[in-house]
């Protein structure tokens, strides 16, 4: 068991434990409990919070012996961040390409000269698992250092069925090993592979890739993996490919959960409504029927602020959405075009290139992501009965964790995933 005292600020985000997302106005409500007296305190008991509160109350509901003590020091407690974005799992890197970017060659300009994610493939289907598995090691305890306690995260670098099973054993071992909870998604569509068309590439997909998968969760081997994923874009796949491979996952229990509407509009996103798939990401050149049929099947979009900044695009229309009714989420995007780990970082630049409040930011980056992979009734948000997953900042708000931009780490003081010190 874990208690937090001397806290100033716990930042709960939604008023009732049984809100799964905020929408809209909401999202810039957030409950935030303050004393300036700091004299609030936070129980875990095995990994759930158990009471919150004033500790002279806490203290007198429940039997304190025995337990572990974190001072806080008159800081915030804020829930551990959900990453609801990631390509965390490859070899290597693409730093030649950050340069060809910046002199003005497009990301789909890249990929069709060879670059891009066939680049990767090429170096992650050459790795060996150990070798990617220490590699994410890295990358996963960065993004626990800067608050991340739960991560979506995707294969897609192997494109053929040995190499993107090796991306998805690794993603379940970090998963088993912990601390960081990660929900896998499966990508096998994340590009056409050179030497094949799309139409093949459908086939395999749906067909011997996912059965294995299924063999697979059957068995117990790849338990993380929950969401199925499709890039939906000019020279990768198109809606009506894009629809069958979501077809195919959802009909073994997996969630569609896909990249839509980043670089052109193919109106995928009002496919993914009809098929209320759990979430959408990019969405830039989304069409405004589109945003009405997203609001009403209640699709996450996941808005990815690093990914838009360094391609130069215009961002999506989210003071649009959120205005409409859509749940908007957040992710990271890291992956070998966008090495952002940092959800802090995130938060800010879509606070300022999509006009998000800080509020509605935060509340983007735990309740809404924790929602988009079906998280949001236990994750995201500190109430008796959810998880103990959190972040002790060494500031007396806690908006300094978005408004000290890049400067995160030298604010959060504990990052706490089910009661356990990380
Ligand atoms: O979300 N757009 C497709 N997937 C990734 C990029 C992956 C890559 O370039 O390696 C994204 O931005
Ligand atoms: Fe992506």
């Amino acid at each position: 068991r874990l208690l937090i005292t001397n806290a100033r600020q716990i930042v709960q985000i939604t008023e009732s434990a049984d809100i799964r997302f905020l929408k809209g106005i909401d999202a810039d409500r957030i409950k935030i409990l303050e004393d300036n007296d700091a004299r609030l305190a936070l129980l875990i008991s095995d990994g759930i919070i158990a009471d919150l509160g004033l500790f002279k109350e806490v203290k007198e509901r429940n039997d304190l012996s025995d337990v572990e003590i974190i001072d806080a020091q008159k800081g915030v407690i804020l829930p551990g961040l959900v990453d609801a974005h990631s390509h965390p799992v490859f070899a290597g890197d693409r730093v030649h390409e950050f340069a060809m970017k910046l002199a003005g060659a497009t990301y789909l300009e890249v990929q069709a000269a060879g670059g891009g994610i066939h680049f990767t493939t090429s170096a992650t289907r050459a790795a060996t698992e150990n070798d990617l598995y220490q590699d994410f090691k890295k990358i996963a305890n960065q993004m626990l250092a800067s608050g991340t306690t739960t991560l979506e995260a995707k294969s897609g670098y192997g494109l053929e069925t040995s190499t993107e099973m090796k991306m998805l054993k690794v993603l379940e071992r970090v998963n088993r090993e912990g601390p960081l909870e990660i929900s896998g998604t499966f990508c096998g569509a994340h590009a056409v592979p050179r030497g094949t068309d799309e139409h093949t590439q459908t086939h395999l997909i749906a067909g011997e890739m996912l059965d294995l998968i299924r063999k697979c969760k059957e068995n117990g081997e790849l338990k993380c993996v929950e969401n199925i994923d499709v890039f939906c874009e000019k020279g990768n796949f198109n809606v009506e490919n894009t629809e069958r491979i979501l077809l195919a996952g959802a009909k073994m229990g997996l969630k569609g959960n896909f990249h839509a509407e980043e670089l052109s509009c193919l109106h995928s996103a009002e496919m993914g409504a009809r098929l209320q798939v759990q979430a959408m990401s990019h969405l830039e050149e989304i069409s405004d029927d589109g945003i009405k049929q997203m609001a009403q099947s209640g699709s996450v979009a996941v808005l990815l602020p690093s990914t838009a900044f360094l391609l130069r695009l215009t961002p999506p229309p989210a003071r649009k959405m959120i205005n409409e009714g859509v749940i908007v989420a957040l992710g990271s995007d890291f992956n070998p075009n966008a090495w952002c780990p940092a959800m802090a970082a995130i938060m800010h630049m879509a606070c300022v290139t999509m006009r998000l409040s800080l509020a509605e930011a935060l509340s983007a980056a735990t309740i809404n992501s924790a929602h988009s992979i079906g998280r949001g009734a236990t994750h995201g948000s500190l109430h008796k009965g959810r998880v103990g997953d959190l972040l002790i900042l060494k500031v007396p708000k806690w908006e300094h964790l978005i408004y000290r931009f890049a400067a995160h780490n030298t604010i959060i003081s504990h990052v706490v995933k089910r009661g356990n010190i990380v």
